[in-house]
């Protein structure tokens, strides 16, 4: 393989950057020509394709977003575009496509081989930890770290107000940043969307709490919840007597310098992915399985269903007592 395209599509994640320089210093290294391709799908569409060196990608790996930009493209789910996109990869001689990007991302990926035949590989990046194939996502490590870091600083102020606090994170229809970060950070609750739990039980806990002479509460709540943030709180004022104040973390989720982890995982992940190319391996998914980066068949890991770690929730309710 001779010619490759990389791009990242939906929303950003931190190490989305770490991973473009692998794949392109990688890609480099086996003499491949290596292009970028600006704005995910849409650039696709819109021919934005830029030749790559190694300089190309210096002083990124620490970076958080990604410099190639991202989109989520309305216009690549018309089978017409799609069309456009191959077109213009075909006219390039392009011979591969590395997407990195989540869930509707490398789907993207996977329907444009499908119809067109054209290979591609997919990298996990979205900090949502959504992508039931893979342990981890690039990105998710630095999201709940960020999340860490609110949490250590509103219970600094919590204890001193004796407030009860709703933290709202991120994660779309995935409770995983509000489930680490709340193990982790020491959350009084922590409301997923995976798991049902009535207004009633999250008044008891919090009630029980101050009862026992808990000088904060913190309730994490992932935005896929199905009770909004402002009905959480005026329940919670009504039913325990206290304060509570929302915060809502929103995109700083998104952003900052990529951890350790995240750069591990996007390096391990774009080397691998241009290593299987270099031997005509195509259509896999990458990512990260009981501590090995492993790779596997694209369609397939896209059907793989996601379950909670019910294990992790039980210690919330063990040990935030
Ligand atoms: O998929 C990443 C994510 O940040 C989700 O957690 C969130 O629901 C969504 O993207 C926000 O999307 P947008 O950037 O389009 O507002």
């Amino acid at each position: 393989m001779k010619r490759i395209a990389v791009l990242t599509s939906g929303g950003d994640s931190p190490g989305m950057n770490a991973a473009l320089r692998a794949v392109v210093r990688c890609g480099i290294a086996y003499d491949m020509e290596v292009y970028a391709v600006h704005s995910g799908y849409e650039g696709l569409i819109d021919n934005k394709f830029e030749r790559m060196s190694r300089r190309s990608v210096a002083d990124i790996l620490h970076r958080g977003g990604t410099i190639i930009k991202t989109a989520r493209s309305a216009r690549f789910h018309n089978p017409e575009n799609r069309k456009i996109a191959y077109d213009n990869l075909k006219k390039l001689k392009i011979e591969a496509l590395v997407v990195i990007g989540g869930n509707g991302s490398l789907a993207g990926a996977n329907l444009l081989s499908e119809e067109t035949g054209i290979p591609v590989m997919g990298l996990p990046g979205t900090i949502d930890n959504d992508l039931a194939y893979t342990d981890y996502t690039i990105g998710f490590d630095t999201a709940v770290n960020t999340v860490l870091d609110a949490i250590s600083k509103i219970r600094d102020t919590s204890s001193s107000h004796d407030r009860s606090t709703v933290l709202e994170v991120m994660g779309r229809h995935c409770g995983d940043i509000a489930l680490y970060a709340g193990i982790a950070g020491g959350a009084e609750v922590v409301l997923l969307p995976e798991v049902e739990m009535p207004l009633n039980e999250v008044v008891d806990t919090v009630n029980e709490g101050i009862a026992s002479g808990k000088l904060h509460n913190i309730i994490i709540r992932a935005e896929g919840y199905p009770v909004s943030s402002a009905e959480l709180i005026k329940t919670l004022k009504k039913e325990t007597g206290q304060d509570v104040k929302l915060v809502v973390l929103s995109y700083l989720q998104r952003g900052g310098s990529p951890t350790f982890r995240d750069r591990m995982l996007a390096t391990d992940c774009g080397m691998m992915a241009v290593e299987l190319l270099s031997q005509g391996i195509t259509n896999r998914a990458i990512g990260e399985v009981n501590g090995q980066i492993v790779h596997m068949d694209l369609a397939k890991a896209l059907k793989a269903k996601r379950t909670l770690r019910d294990e992790l929730f039980h210690e919330i309710s063990v040990l935030s007592k």
